[in-house]
């Protein structure tokens, strides 16, 4: 018995030292294609580039203006948004991703911002859903830029004609997270009572607009500045958590969406009708991220779930096609419209994330791309 323990100490001692020897070389061996930038592109365009994690590193540099392949639109950038999302790639927080493939010491990919808007200039072979000339808005990586290639059949649809190239590059992420959160994860029914905390940001104020869509009696969480706004995109109820605490309230809610973060998963539940559906989106800002932020609170809803009867737990938008052109749809027909906080320039990116890093922003951060 004495020596089965020994050899099994022994084994597990190896095995630790080979994982040490595994993360060790595989940090030192993580790289990027930044070297390249020494070398002048044939086709330059400008974009932003995150050579090594954090907002300091950001640059504007002239990089080779991609080539969409056959399944691929050349669209040129007219505006981008900035999100949490982004911060989280180019400050390499929470540091678990770093070891989930985004890269253990440096960035893999150099290319950052995720929406755009802009201008269709080619096709490949085979895209028959878009031609050149079509205004289009959605995602793909390396939004900070001059041109990006999305796949035609990915998340990319038709600009509605009456929002402008800003307003479109706001929607993608904050709004498909809040339509997705509100009708798959929240299954919000007309005359339903929706909590949304964190009604004044990117997320929030798409959700506002989209849960009174669906039929939905809406209260949302705001500071004191920004108490009108929430009421102006159709707000039952606002409450201004300088003044009032809502989990201190007698009010129950259906479903409530968690842009924050910010409050015990026992006081969300306390605030739930006995068969209430609590959807967590994110929390915390970029200081506060350490190895698992957000997601820390996501696998604790699961389990918490697990005891009580309502739904707790956090949902992960899915870009899609589908989705986008409803949101594009609602915006045609005048239903949702996006809010932009604040504009900057391309060079403007490091500013623009720093702006947002804060965690008051009201609506989106738009970078216009000239
Ligand atoms: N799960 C997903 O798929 C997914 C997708 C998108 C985003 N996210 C996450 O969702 C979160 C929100 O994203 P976002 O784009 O909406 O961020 P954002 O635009 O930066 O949100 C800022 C807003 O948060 C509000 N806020 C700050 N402290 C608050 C508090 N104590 N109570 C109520 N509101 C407060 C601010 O309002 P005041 O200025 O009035 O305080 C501000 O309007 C982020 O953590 C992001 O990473 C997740």
């Amino acid at each position: 018995m004495k020596r089965i323990l020994k050899w099994i100490v022994r084994i597990v001692f190896v095995l630790l030292i080979a994982a040490f020897l595994f993360v060790f070389i595989s940090y030192w061996r993580s790289t990027n294609d930044c070297n390249r930038l020494g070398t002048a592109p044939q086709n330059p365009m400008k974009a932003i580039v995150c050579c090594d994690y954090g907002l300091a590193n950001l640059k504007l540099a002239d990089i080779e203006k991609p080539v969409p392949n056959d399944d691929q639109l050349l669209v040129k950038v007219r505006a981008a948004s900035v999100n949490p999302y982004d911060w989280h790639f180019i400050e390499g927080t929470p540091k678990i991703i770093r070891l989930m493939g985004v890269g253990l010491r440096k960035p893999k990919d150099t290319r950052v911002g995720v929406d755009f808007a802009g201008t269709v200039e080619a096709v490949g072979k085979n895209v028959t859903n878009f031609k050149p000339g079509d205004d289009v808005f959605g995602g793909r990586g390396g939004a900070f830029g001059e041109y990006v290639c999305p796949r035609a059949t990915r998340a990319v649809a038709l600009k509605p004609s009456n929002v402008t190239f800003e307003q479109a590059a706001s929607v993608n992420i904050a709004g498909i997270t809040a339509l997705q959160a509100l009708r798959d994860k929240g299954k919000v029914q007309p005359g339903q009572k929706v909590l949304i905390n964190g009604a004044s940001g990117g997320v929030g104020t798409f959700a506002v607009q989209i849960a009174k869509s669906l039929g939905a009696d809406v209260t949302g969480v705001c500071s004191t500045r920004n108490v009108d706004l929430v009421r102006s995109l159709g707000a039952d109820r606002v409450i201004d958590y300088t003044k009032e605490d809502f989990t201190k309230s007698a009010e129950r809610y259906d479903v409530m969406l968690d842009n924050v973060g910010n409050r015990t998963l026992s006081e969300c539940k306390s605030v739930l009708t006995p068969k209430g559906k609590y959807v967590l989106i994110g929390g915390g800002g970029a200081s506060e991220q350490g190895l698992l932020g957000g997601l820390g609170k996501a696998l604790w809803a699961m389990l918490f779930s697990k005891f009580v009867n309502q739904q707790m737990g956090m949902m992960m938008a899915d870009p899609s096609q589908k989705d986008l052109t409803i949101l594009a749809d609602m915006m045609q027909s005048g239903k949702l419209k996006p809010v932009i906080d604040r504009t900057y320039k391309l060079a403007e990116v490091p500013q623009a994330i720093q702006y947002l890093e804060q965690g008051h922003a009201r609506g989106k951060v738009i970078i216009t791309v000239e």
